[in-house]
């Protein structure tokens, strides 16, 4: 099993689209049965698979031990990806946490996972506190999509130094350029800068997955954004492989 975090400080950088794209690669393209695990209160990749929530709100008594994980994963329409949904208690994680003092129960909770899954995808919070620091522990890759302008760069920055506080041995990080529009010169000027950073387009047919309540490859297979989730999760697995 690996535990893929996707992960910036910065709010609005395409954090669920890419876990939710991702999680369904896995799932579909490379047959792994994945877990979406969403840490984000306001349940967006819920949302984008199309699962409704349930009434009853519960995410957050998975980190007291008052609930099993399988008691709240919810199927999704697709094959071998299921979905761990958040929703308000999640606010109350990063108290939590802290009140519990227990610093790896997120990456021991994803390790007590490994015998159900192949793939666990964190759609994380934009915040740099207790949850970020235990997703760096629970994680064996940590993707941080960064759109292209200046203040990318010291936010890549900001990450890098999270990640590297969050233990001696941290996981690998993978920037990706995200929401490239090639006929903009800000845009190329970022792609020269950063040639081996994979890239996942400016594309409306990303902005219709919320529209379709779908990931793009199950609506639109022979768009250019899904071909470039399909790259970027080919890239992905082949880190995880090579380490
Ligand atoms: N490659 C893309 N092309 C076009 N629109 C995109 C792309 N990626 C993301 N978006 C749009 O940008 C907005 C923010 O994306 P998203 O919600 O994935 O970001 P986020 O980092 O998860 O935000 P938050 O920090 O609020 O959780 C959404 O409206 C989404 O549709
Ligand atoms: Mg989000």
């Amino acid at each position: 099993m690996a535990a893929i975090a996707i992960y910036s400080v910065k709010g609005g950088v395409g954090k669920t689209t890419f876990a939710v794209n991702l999680a369904w690669c896995a799932a579909t393209i490379s047959r792994r049965k994945t877990l979406l695990w969403d840490l984000d209160a306001t349940n967006g990749a819920g949302f984008l698979l199309g699962v409704d929530p349930k009434k009853k709100r519960q995410a957050l008594s998975v980190f007291s031990g008052d609930r099993s994980v399988s008691k709240l994963v919810q199927a999704t329409d697709y094959d071998n990806l299921s979905l761990l949904p958040a929703d308000e208690s999640i606010r109350a994680l990063d108290r939590q946490l802290d009140r519990l003092g227990k610093k790896k129960r997120l990456a021991k909770l994803t390790a007590s996972l490994s015998k159900d899954y192949d793939r666990i995808i964190f759609d994380c919070p934009p915040v740099l506190n207790e949850i970020s620091t235990q997703v760096m522990r629970a994680a064996d890759l940590v993707i941080v999509p960064l759109p292209p302008s200046p203040l990318s760069t010291r936010v890549f920055d900001t990450v890098v130094a999270e990640v590297r506080g969050s233990g001696k041995k941290h996981p690998p990080i993978l920037p990706v350029l995200s929401m490239i529009d090639m006929r903009r010169s800000l845009h190329r000027e970022a792609r020269e800068a950063n040639p081996t950073w994979p890239v996942i387009p400016a594309a409306s047919a990303i902005e219709r997955c919320a529209v379709e309540r779908k990931p793009v490859g199950a609506f639109d297979p022979g768009s250019v954004a899904a071909r470039g989730f399909a790259q970027l999760w080919t890239a992905i697995e082949r880190k995880l492989a090579n380490g």
